[in-house]
């Protein structure tokens, strides 16, 4: 069979990296092999993103950038995936008119059979059927890439229709995998090299209730007992479903790193209210102070909306207060953007762009004085990290955390990225220190990074547990 290549342009979330990976395997046995220039690709895709307006221009942006290379290259097959395919449907092929599929969020299952379809009849192809069933790609599970960190899917959609969100529109219903596969899935992986894996979810809490599976806290203690993996993560949890038996979890399960995302998005019971988000300010506020009660390393970072319609400059005054309350160690803060089917676009009280943005710009400044606090705490300090690699700062001279010729990355237990010499000598390399989890005492604290130096009594360092940290 000849090679044949597949380019992938994922914009989004972690949930589209993980689709992303998933096309390119069902790919496989077609011949298809994944390449980083557009120019050899056989098949581009793009896999989008609908969350915010932004995203979605991305995408469209992209695709405009294509009509020469389809003109060079006459069997180029065009596709576009992901949230904003699921959105918009055929009207992408009407306004693309070199866009061969179209494939929607419950699709990815049957992306080679449309592929071989358009290879033999050149035709044009609209999936965007939903599924009530999680589908399982049982040929993606035979390959694996050998990433020290990898993303599982655990469960897809979501049932919340919180009032600003697109999600439930464009990934439908919230769907569970078995826990037996999603089990066999991380061996598979942990026998091609994973030591951490990252469980994706819109709503990770909620995990398995629907189809009565086991509970995501026992799904985790499955995940734990799993030989050979070092880390377990997870993401996203909303605060309504946070139950005392998952933040015990962060005690009881060794594995599970010491970072919680927990998404807060305002500090409004009113405009919280308007969110459907059904917690209050007081009950996200009690369920951190437990988290640090039980876990008082925790890492806690959050999501942050501002401009959300009818927030008044009090009500961002609260938002700001939470975080000043809860000193998170790190923020995603958005502009609130109209979506397509969401409640909240038809809501009164806009608000201004000028005003959001002087919003936005306000948080930033705050939580960057914490974000700050919270990596210098951690100079002196030795830290366990999961060594993922060389550092991509090996390619940039200059940059400012790029403090010596031979560094290496990785993440400490509270997903702190660290930066590190491995040794003086640079002796001891990249294939010695990748996917161990290594002690390395912290020197210098950026905005974004650690930087430090591995101990060296404590090099090369085998099958740490993934918080050792915290047992410290
Ligand atoms: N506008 C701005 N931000 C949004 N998010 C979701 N929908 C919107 C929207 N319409 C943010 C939320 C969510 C994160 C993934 O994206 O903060 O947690
Ligand atoms: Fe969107 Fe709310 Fe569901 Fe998260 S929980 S995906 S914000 S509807």
């Amino acid at each position: 069979m000849n090679t044949k290549y597949i380019y992938v342009n994922t914009i989004g979330c972690q949930m589209n990296v993980y689709d992303s990976e998933q096309m390119i395997k069902v790919l496989k046995p077609l011949g298809y092999e994944r390449t980083l220039s557009l120019e050899t690709a056989d098949l581009i895709i793009v896999n989008t993103c609908s969350i915010r307006k932004k995203a979605e221009q991305k995408a469209f942006s992209f695709l405009g950038r294509l009509p020469d290379l389809k003109k060079k290259k006459a069997g180029l097959i065009i596709g576009i995936s992901g949230c904003v395919a699921q959105q918009e449907g055929k009207k992408i092929l009407d306004r693309f008119p070199y866009v061969d599929i179209i494939l929607g969020t419950h699709a990815i299952g049957r992306l080679p059979q449309l592929v071989n379809q358009i290879e033999k009849e050149r035709c044009r192809i609209v999936d965007i059927k939903m599924s009530e069933e999680m589908e399982e790609l049982e040929c993606a599970n035979r390959f694996h890439s050998g990433d020290v960190s990898s993303f599982v899917t655990i469960m897809q959609g979501c049932d919340n229709f919180c009032t600003y969100c697109v999600v439930p529109y464009v990934r439908g219903r919230e769907r569970s995998r078995a826990p037996e596969n999603i089990i066999q899935e991380i061996c598979g992986l942990v026998a091609s090299g994973t030591k951490e894996v990252t469980l994706l979810g819109q709503n990770v809490n909620s995990y398995g209730k629907k189809e009565g599976l086991c509970s995501f806290p026992e799904l985790l203690g499955r995940v734990n007992d799993i030989e050979g993996l070092l880390r377990i993560r997870f993401t996203t949890s909303h605060p309504k479903d946070l139950s005392d038996e998952l933040v015990y979890a962060f005690k009881d399960l060794e594995k599970v790193c010491g970072h919680f995302h927990l998404p807060v998005q305002c500090g409004s019971n009113r405009i919280l209210k308007k969110m459907n988000r059904k917690y209050t300010r007081e009950s996200y506020l009690e369920r951190v102070d437990k988290l640090r009660q039980v876990r008082p390393d925790i890492a806690i970072t959050s999501d942050m909306i501002v401009g959300f319609p009818g927030e008044t400059r009090a009500d961002f005054e609260e938002t700001l207060d939470l975080i000043k309350k809860v000193e998170f160690d790190g923020l995603f803060a958005f502009i609130y953007s109209e979506r397509p089917n969401a409640p909240a676009s038809a809501f009164p009280d806009q608000i201004d762009l000028k005003e959001k943005k002087e919003r936005l710009q306000k948080l930033l400044d705050l939580q960057e004085g914490f974000t700050k606090k919270k990596n210098e705490a951690l100079v002196g300090k030795s830290e366990f990290v999961l060594v993922e690699g060389l550092s991509k700062k090996q390619n940039e001279p200059g940059s400012e955390d790029r403090l010596h010729d031979f560094q290496l990355t990785g993440r400490t237990s509270g997903n702190k990225i660290v930066n590190f010499v491995g040794d003086d000598t640079g002796v001891c390399g990249n294939d010695v220190f990748t996917g161990r989890i290594v002690n390395v005492r912290i020197e210098k604290a950026f905005a974004h990074s650690l930087w430090g130096k591995a101990l060296k009594s404590d090099f090369p360092c085998h099958g740490l547990k993934g918080d050792a940290t915290y047992a410290a």
